[in-house]
C-alpha cells in the first residue's frame, strides 16, 4: 500500500469524547472520580464532555498560549484540509461516511471552544517531551493522534519534514515523550493509534522500542482492541501500560 497521507505540520484536529472512548477501549465508568491528563488535547472534546460526568480532566497542548478565536479558524482550516486529502484517497477509507466523520469533527471542535472558552484552567500550555507536571500528578495519561502519527513519511507517519514544521518526532523523540507521559501518570498510561497508519498492516515501527522501554522501566504492558475506526486498518489497538510500583 503506498502512502496516502502527509502533512507539513501537525493537524489542530480532534475527537469527541465518544470517539476517545472507543479509541483507548474506556468506559466513563473507567474514569469518573479520577485525575486524567489527555496530552496532547488539541481540539478535541474529551476534557469538556468527561468533566461534566464527574472526572476530573484536564488537556495539555502546545497551542493553549493561543486564543478560542485563532484556535478556531485554525481547527476549521485543518478540518477542511484534511477531508479534502481523504476524499481525494476514498480507496483508502472504504468504510468512512465523510458527512459524518466532517460533522464529529466539527462538533468536537465547538464544544471544545466553548469550553477553552468558558473553564480556561483545564486547558494548559506545554510541550512534549516536557510537560509542566508534577511526578504522578494524574491517575490516568492518555495520549492519541500525536505519537507514531506524526513521525516522519519514511518511518511510518504522516509528517513531512524540511517544511513548516520544527519539531522533528524520531524515536528519540519519542522515547523521551513516553518517558515523561509515564513519569506524570500514578497508574496507566494510553496510546493510540499503534498501527503504522500510512502503509501495510502492522504495527508502527517505533512500538516494539517503546514497549521494551515501558517494560524496563517497571511498567506492565498490553494491547487492548479499539473500536475507533478511522483507517480500515488492521492493529486498531491501543497500548495500556500499568505501573508495577
Ligand atoms: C491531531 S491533534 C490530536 C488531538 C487529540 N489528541 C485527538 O486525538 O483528537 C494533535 C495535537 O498535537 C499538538 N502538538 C503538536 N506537537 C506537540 C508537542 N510537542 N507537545 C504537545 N502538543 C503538541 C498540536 O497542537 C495538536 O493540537
Amino acid at each position: 500500500m503506498s502512502q496516502h497521507f502527509n502533512l507539513d505540520s501537525v493537524a489542530f484536529f480532534g475527537r469527541t469524547m465518544e470517539e476517545y472512548l472507543q479509541a483507548f477501549a474506556l468506559s466513563t465508568n473507567d474514569l469518573i472520580g479520577k485525575r486524567v491528563l489527555d496530552c496532547p488535547s488539541g481540539p478535541d472534546s474529551f476534557v469538556a464532555q468527561v468533566n461534566t460526568l464527574g472526572c476530573d480532566a484536564v488537556g495539555v497542548d502546545l497551542v493553549y498560549d493561543k486564543s478560542a478565536a485563532e484556535l478556531e479558524a485554525k481547527g476549521r482550516a485543518d478540518i477542511t484540509n484534511c477531508l479534502a486529502q481523504m476524499k481525494a484517497k476514498p480507496e483508502f477509507y472504504p468504510a468512512m461516511d465523510f458527512e459524518q466523520y466532517s460533522k464529529s469533527k466539527t462538533q468536537a471542535l465547538e464544544l471544545f471552544i466553548a469550553d477553552y472558552k468558558q473553564n480556561r484552567k483545564r486547558y494548559i500550555h506545554g510541550m512534549l517531551p516536557k510537560l509542566p507536571f508534577a511526578d504522578r500528578s494524574f491517575d490516568i495519561v492518555l495520549s492519541a493522534h500525536l505519537l507514531f502519527v506524526y513521525s516522519p513519511l519514511e518511518e511510518d507517519g504522516y509528517l513531512k519534514y524540511g517544511h513548516s514544521n520544527p519539531q522533528h518526532f524520531d524515536l528519540q523523540w519519542h522515547h523521551q515523550a513516553v518517558r515523561e507521559i509515564a513519569r506524570v501518570s500514578a497508574r496507566e498510561i494510553r496510546l493510540y493509534p499503534t498501527a503504522a497508519m500510512n502503509s501495510a498492516p502492522r504495527r508502527h515501527r517505533y512500538i516494539q522500542p517503546i514497549m521494551a522501554d515501558l517494560c524496563a522501566n517497571g511498567w506492565r504492558v498490553a494491547f487492548e482492541p479499539s473500536q475507533y475506526r478511522q483507517l480500515s486498518t488492521e492493529m486498531n489497538d491501543c497500548l495500556v501500560a500499568r505501573r508495577l510500583s
